[in-house]
């Protein structure tokens, strides 16, 4: 199975000097139970491509689906399906968390499941949605202000995952990170595709970073897609100068040992 993909995929968007298409015909699969990075400096279209997804950006052109299905949004109830297929993870995690939630409140909330669930069962799944993300279960209670940047970022996955989506697109979500954090969540994520069986599209404008949790790699630039190659072979022999470029743009990535998040 497919767990996403999309065909000629055009998105264009209404600026103030007229149309600007972000995303020019792409195409590209992510498998089930498989990870595709994708990757591109700002502006080279990630965002609208990863909206469009989930119907918050224009689409122009081409075909987007979800487990072989065409995706479509017109009502409120297309919308709550596509939100039990696919959730997102912004680089700020606060547009996820309601301030005035404590970690637990959130993840209750997200997991409609929940409901049939009895408060055993419920403090249970917190628990392990906690320790899936590499949270100290003691976390359950606090509100999103009383944690910091990485933690808050690991409650908006764990949130994420709460709803058990076939689909998770990660974008830029480490971006907004410190340095010593963005390491950690990365090897956050490689333990979540160990332990779940989950499609993911890890989207990034640092190569090295999407590289470390990517089966797959496709590079973009100006909306169109340039390369695509297994992960190893583009690290190895990068066939685009724009990939090569976007390599030696930024240090290798030190992610051993994993390091410790300041609390
Ligand atoms: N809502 C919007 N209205 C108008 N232009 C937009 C909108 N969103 C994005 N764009 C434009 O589309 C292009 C791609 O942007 P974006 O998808 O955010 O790229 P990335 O995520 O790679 O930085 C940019 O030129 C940006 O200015
Ligand atoms: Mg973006």
């Amino acid at each position: 199975m497919t767990a996403l993909q999309l065909r000629d995929l055009t998105v264009r968007h209404h600026g103030p000097h007229g149309p600007v298409t972000a995303v020019d015909g792409v195409s590209l699969d992510v498998p089930s139970g498989r990870t595709l990075g994708l990757v591109g400096e700002s502006g080279s279209g990630k965002s609208s491509l990863a909206r469009a997804v989930v119907g918050l950006a224009p689409v122009h052109g081409g075909r987007v689906l979800l487990d072989g299905r065409e995706v479509r949004v017109r009502t409120l109830r297309d919308r709550r399906r596509l939100g039990r297929l696919v959730q997102v993870v912004l680089q700020d995690p606060d547009t996820a968390l309601d301030p005035r939630m404590t970690v637990r409140q959130t993840l209750v909330e997200a997991a409609t499941v929940f409901r049939r669930l009895d408060r055993t069962a419920r403090t249970e799944h917190v628990t392990e949605l906690l320790a899936l993300v590499g949270l100290d279960p003691r976390l359950a209670d606090r509100l999103p202000l009383q944690l910091s940047g990485g933690q808050r970022q690991r409650v908006a996955i764990a949130r994420a995952l709460a709803v058990g989506p076939e689909l998770l697109i990660a974008d830029e979500i480490t971006s907004a990170l410190d340095v010593s954090v963005q390491a950690a969540v990365l090897n956050t994520i490689r333990g979540l595709q160990r332990r779940l069986d989950l499609s993911m599209l890890f989207i990034g404008h640092n190569l090295p970073a999407v590289c470390h949790v990517s089966d797959t790699v496709a590079v973009m630039r100006h909306g169109r897609i340039v390369e695509t190659a297994a992960t190893e072979a583009l690290l190895r022999n990068p066939r685009h100068p724009y990939t090569r470029e976007l390599l030696d743009a930024v240090p290798r990535l030190r992610t051993r040992p994993p390091e410790e998040e300041p609390s």
